[in-house]
C-alpha cells in the first residue's frame, strides 16, 4: 500500500508535491491506515553525469532525491522510485539499460525501498531476463526494495516480447502489471490506457498466480481523482481489495474531499486487501451485468461484493453454494461499506446495488 505520483501529477512532479502528500499521509492517517511508499514514476530524472550516474532534474528535485528520501523516512513512511529497462523511460528520460547495477546502487544508497521498473524503449529484450538483471542488481546492494515489474502483459507496439510477467513474476519481483495502463474513467479506451472495469476483467483471470510476496497488480487508484462517480470510485477500492491489489493512492493526498478520504481510508475493506492469508478473490457468479466476487480470508471469513455493472440499481444475490459454504449454513453478515452488523442469513444474501456500485460484506460463521 502506498501512493504513487503518476496518475494525477504524471511529469509535473516535483519535491514540494511529494513533501505536500507525504504530510498529507500522516495527517490524514493514511500512513496509519496501513498506506506506506510514496513512489515518485517518471520523469525525476534529467540525465546521467560523466561518471554515467543517474541524475535528478535540479529544477524540480533542487534538494535531490536522497533529502527527499530522507524527508519521507523521518515521516514515517518508504520511499520508492522509478526507472525503465530500456533505453529510455516512458516519459523520455534515461533508461536503466547497460545500467542496472550502477542504478539499483544508487536507488540503495538513496534509500530507495520499492522500484517500479517499467518497459518502454526495450527494443528486443527479452522481458524476463530483462527484469531478472535489475532483480540481481537490486538484491547485490544488501537493501531490502520491493521490486514492481511494470511489464504490461500486452503486446504493445513497442513490445516484441511476448512473455507474461505473471508466468516468471513471482521468481522475479513482488507484484507485476496485468494490463495497460489504467485511467480514470469508468470503461472504454484511449490509446493504450484503459477503464476501471477493462482493467479488471483482464486481472481477474490471473487470480491463481498471486500470493503473499507476488501480486497481481491491476494498476493504481484513481479514487479522488474526479472522472468518476463515488459509487465508481466504491467499486474500484472494493475490487481491488478482493483480488489482492497494490493499494496505490493515484490522487492528490493533500488536497483531497471529504469523500475521496472515507474511501481510501476504509479500514474493513483495506483489511480484506491485506489479509494475511493472501489468496486472491474472483468473480464467482456471472449473470449478465449483476455479479458477485468473493474472497476467502485467513480466519475462515469470505469478503464478498454484489458488482452492478448495469445502468439501474438491482437485486444482486449471493448463494453460498457459490462462496463454497453448505446451503444450510447460517452466518453472520457485516456490511463493510455501511460499517454494521445485517444479522445473520442462512443459504443467501441479497441486497440491492447502486448503478456502476457494490455491496461490500464479509461473512462470518
Ligand atoms: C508507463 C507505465 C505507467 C507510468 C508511465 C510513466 O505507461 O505503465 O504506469 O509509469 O509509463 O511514463
Amino acid at each position: 500500500m502506498g501512493w504513487n505520483s503518476w496518475n494525477k501529477f504524471g511529469c509535473k512532479i516535483d519535491e514540494q508535491a511529494v513533501r505536500n502528500v507525504t504530510d498529507a499521509m500522516v495527517s490524514s492517517g493514511m500512513r496509519d491506515a496501513g498506506y506506506e511508499y510514496v513512489i515518485i514514476d517518471d520523469c525525476w530524472q534529467s540525465g546521467r553525469d560523466a561518471d554515467g550516474n543517474i541524475v535528478a532534474d535540479p529544477v524540480k528535485f533542487p534538494s535531490g532525491i536522497k533529502a527527499l528520501a530522507d524527508y519521507i523516512h523521518a515521516r514515517g513512511l518508504k520511499f520508492g522510485i522509478y526507472s525503465d529497462a530500456g533505453t529510455k523511460t516512458c516519459g523520455r528520460r534515461p533508461g536503466s539499460l547497460g545500467h542496472e547495477y550502477q542504478d539499483a546502487l544508487t536507488y540503495a544508497r538513496w534509500g530507495a525501498d520499492y522500484l517500479k521498473y517499467d518497459w518502454c524503449f526495450t527494443g528486443t529484450r527479452d522481458s524476463e531476463e530483462a527484469y531478472t538483471t535489475m532483480a540481481d542488481a537490486l538484491r547485490a546492494t544488501g537493501r531490502d526494495i520491493v521490486f514492481s515489474i511494470c511489464n504490461w502483459g500486452v503486446n504493445r507496439p513497442t513490445m516484441t516480447d511476448k512473455s507474461m510477467p505473471w508466468e516468471w513474476g513471482e521468481k522475479v519481483g513482488n507484484l507485476w502489471r496485468a494490463t495497460e495502463d489504467i485511467y480514470d474513467t469508468w470503461a472504454g479506451r484511449k490509446g493504450t490506457s484503459l477503464g476501471v472495469v477493462n482493467i479488471l476483467d483482464l486481472t481477474e483471470p490471473l487470480y491463481a498466480y498471486a500470493g503473499p510476496g507476488h501480486w497481481n497488480d491491476p494498476d493504481m487508484l484513481e479514487i479522488g481523482n474526479g472522472g468518476m462517480t463515488d459509487d465508481e470510485y466504491r467499486s474500484q477500492f472494493s475490487l481491488w481489495a478482493t483480488i489482492a491489489a497494490p493499494l496505490l493512492a493515484g490522487n492528490d493526498v493533500a488536497a483531497m474531499d471529504a469523500k475521496t478520504k472515507e474511501i481510501l481510508l476504509n479500514r474493513e475493506i483495506i483489511a480484506v486487501d491485506q489479509d494475511r492469508l493472501g489468496v486472491a478473490g474472483h468473480r464467482v457468479r456471472d449473470n449478465g451485468d449483476l455479479e458477485v466476487w468473493a474472497r476467502p480470508l485467513a480466519n475462515g471469513d469470505r469478503a464478498v461484493v454484489l458488482f452492478n455493472r448495469s445502468d439501474k440499481p438491482a437485486d444482486i444475490t449471493a448463494d453460498w453454494i457459490d462462496l463454497g459454504y453448505p446451503a444450510a449454513l447460517s452466518l453472520s453478515v457485516r456490511d463493510l461499506w455501511a460499517h454494521k452488523s445485517l444479522g445473520r442469513a442462512t443459504g443467501h444474501f441479497s441486497a440491492k446495488v447502486p448503478s456502476h456500485g457494490v455491496v461490500m460484506v464479509r461473512l462470518a460463521l
